[in-house]
């Protein structure tokens, strides 16, 4: 898995007087049928969260108030994302490396997973990753 097949997705907005809204479908504005929801909030700035890739797991990232930077990282190539518009989601598949930094105040980072929690989905430890990646891009 690579880079390029991160994206950002526009939701659709109704924008109205009153307040906009906007809305996600399972497999429509999300190219996985969602399993778990969580959000990250109350996120001291200097904070790191992430620091870890899954093996299967697929993930829309959504900063649905305030902004933050997630860095994506697939072994060969690495990219800084800034999300900080509500309506805008970052898909993030599996096999990616990433970091998230810089939260402003009262950011709430909302997170759409393809799968339940698993801790064995996880590579926590940044060579471990890297040398799975290499064997996928050898394998391929
Ligand atoms: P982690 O995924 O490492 O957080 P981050 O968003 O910074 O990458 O998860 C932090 C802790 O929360 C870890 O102990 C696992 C636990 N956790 C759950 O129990 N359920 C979940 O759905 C998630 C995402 C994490």
């Amino acid at each position: 898995m690579r880079i390029n097949q991160c994206k950002i997705v526009d939701f659709p907005r109704i924008v109205d007087k009153r307040g906009n809204l906007i809305f996600i479908e399972n497999n429509i504005h999300v190219p996985f049928s969602i399993q778990r929801v969580y959000y990250i909030c109350d996120v001291p700035h200097e904070s790191l969260r992430g620091g870890h890739a899954h093996k299967e797991l697929q993930q829309m990232i959504i900063a649905v108030s305030g902004s933050f930077d997630i860095l994506l990282d697939d072994g060969v190539n690495k990219e800084m994302v800034t999300l900080n518009r509500s309506c805008i989601g970052l898909y993030v598949c599996s096999m990616i490396w990433r970091e998230i930094s810089n939260f402003s105040s009262g950011s709430v980072c909302l997170v759409l997973a393809s799968l339940p929690y698993d801790e064995q989905d996880y590579f926590r430890n940044y060579s471990d990753f890297l040398e799975a990646q290499q064997l996928i891009i050898r394998d391929q």
